[in-house]
This record gives structure tokens, C-alpha cells and sequence, in this order.
């Protein structure tokens, strides 16, 4: 049984304060789901030991949204793995499509970023996907493979059994269009066949995530279909009811 799982990435929002206030939303509304369904949220780095503290005591886990190439020092403004982990974060968010496009993240940091998230127990949420034009151009298989080629491939059997893998075309992140679930379902397929070329069975275990525009009303149809195993949600996991609604989707 592969773990199900509703991660949100609050991306650059949410002053310390409101960070708080969401984070308690979400644990007071998450007995609303089953407990088989695994809620992470991943705040700024800014308020990671708030919301740590916040989630004290409560089912709800917390990770971050990257972190630094380098295990420590003279890397102005970076933040290591070990910092994220010694604030209480379980898991990093890598590979965002957004930081490979804004800020220039290739494979080669992406590697150096997995060994230190591995280091220090963190489990990294890897993200791959394609662009608009990749997809038009029908790229889209060829884009996944190579993402995951050139980074998850070079991961040993152990760390692969601790990796979470989120899925967002990009032509879908925050503009509200979102993949059908087949869609959906024929590339996480192919992804996972992917990783078993590699891992074999162990390609069964590894959560693959879809993200980009999931919402409440959309999350039942997408989570239904049987590659899909939770949701890397942006916009939506800013308002505890639409987050925990997402994850309602499981129950549908
Ligand atoms: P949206 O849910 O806002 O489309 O963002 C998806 C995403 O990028 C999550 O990492």
C-alpha cells in the first residue's frame, strides 16, 4: 500500500502570524480525514520553528519548500538541510518548477541538494514536469524521464525507498488549468514505469503526487485514478478547509 499523501506548498505567502493561524486551521480540521491520508504543510523558511510548534502534538507534519547545495558555511542567504531538519521539517520540496525556471536550478545542483536532504533524514518531494510547449509538442514523457534520469537515477536503493515524487505540468500551476485525470494517470503511470526500470518493485512504494490547480472539486476524480497518490497542492493549501477539503478527495 503506497502512502497517500496532501502536501501544501505555501510558496512565498503568509506572513509568520498567518502562517500560524493556517497551520492550526489545518490541525484543528484534519480528524475531518482519515488518518491514512498524510498532511504536510511547508511554510517560508522564516516561520518553520512557529509552525513547528504549532503542529506540536498533532498528526499534521512539516516540511520545507529547498534547500542549500552545500552542508555549511560561506553561502550568504542559503539555508542547510540540517538547519530545516533541526526545526522539525521531515520532508524538502526539490526540483519546483519554479526554481529550476527562476532561479536557475539544473540536475547538477539538484543532485547536491538530494545528498544533503538524505544526510541530515529528510525525505525530498521531488518535482518533475513538463512546459506548455513541451506538452503541445508532445515532449511531455521525454521531459519526466529526463528529470528523473538525471537525478532520481542516481539515488541508492535505500534512498529511493524514502522518496516522494509530485508530478505538475507546468501549464497547470496556479492558472486554474487543471490535467484530467487521465492525463494525470498516463504520465504518473509512465513515470512509475520509469522508476521501475531502475528500482524495479520497489517502483510500486514510491508516491507520485499531481500538482497544479487541485482543489476541492477537482481532487476525488484526479486521487480516484490508480497512479495518483496525492496532491502538491499551491493556491489551495492556503485556506485550511480547501487544503483539508482536498484531501476529503481520498474519502469520496
Ligand atoms: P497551484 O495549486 O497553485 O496550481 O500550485 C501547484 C504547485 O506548484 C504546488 O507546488
Amino acid at each position: 500500500m503506497r502512502k497517500k499523501i496532501v502536501a501544501g506548498n505555501w510558496k512565498m505567502n503568509t506572513l509568520p502570524a498567518e502562517g500560524v493561524e493556517l497551520a492550526k486551521g489545518v490541525v484543528a480540521m484534519r480528524g475531518e480525514v482519515c488518518d491514512c491520508v498524510n498532511f504536510i504543510v511547508c511554510p517560508p523558511f522564516t516561520h518553520l520553528a512557529q509552525v513547528a510548534e504549532a503542529l506540536k502534538g498533532s498528526n499534521v507534519e512539516l516540511g520545507a519548500q529547498n534547500c542549500a547545495a552545500e552542508a555549511k558555511g560561506a553561502y550568504t542567504g542559503e539555508v542547510a538541510a540540517s538547519m530545516i531538519a533541526a526545526l522539525g521539517c521531515k520532508y524538502v520540496i526539490l526540483g519546483h518548477s519554479e526554481r529550476r525556471q527562476y532561479y536557475g536550478e539544473t540536475s547538477e545542483t539538484l543532485n547536491k541538494k538530494m545528498e544533503q536532504v538524505y544526510a541530515n533524514g529528510l525525505t525530498p518531494i521531488y518535482c518533475v514536469g513538463e512546459n506548455l510547449d513541451e506538452r503541445e509538442a508532445g515532449n511531455h514523457f521525454a521531459v519526466c524521464k529526463q528529470q528523473i534520469e538525471e537525478v532520481v537515477f542516481n539515488l541508492t536503493e535505500e534512498q529511493f525507498k524514502n522518496l516522494v515524487i509530485a508530478y505538475e505540468p507546468v501549464w497547470a500551476i496556479g492558472t486554474g488549468k487543471t490535467a484530467t485525470a487521465e492525463q494525470a494517470q498516463e504520465i504518473h503511470a509512465y513515470i512509475r514505469e520509469v522508476l521501475a526500470s531502475k528500482f524495479g518493485a520497489a517502483a510500486a512504494e514510491c508516491p507520485i503526487l499531481y500538482g497544479g490547480s487541485c482543489k476541492p472539486s477537482n481532487a476525488a476524480e484526479i486521487f480516484a485514478k490508480e497512479d495518483v497518490d496525492g496532491g502538491l497542492i499551491g493556491g489551495a493549501a492556503l485556506k485550511a478547509e480547501d487544503f483539508i477539503g482536498i484531501g476529503k478527495g481520498f474519502m469520496a
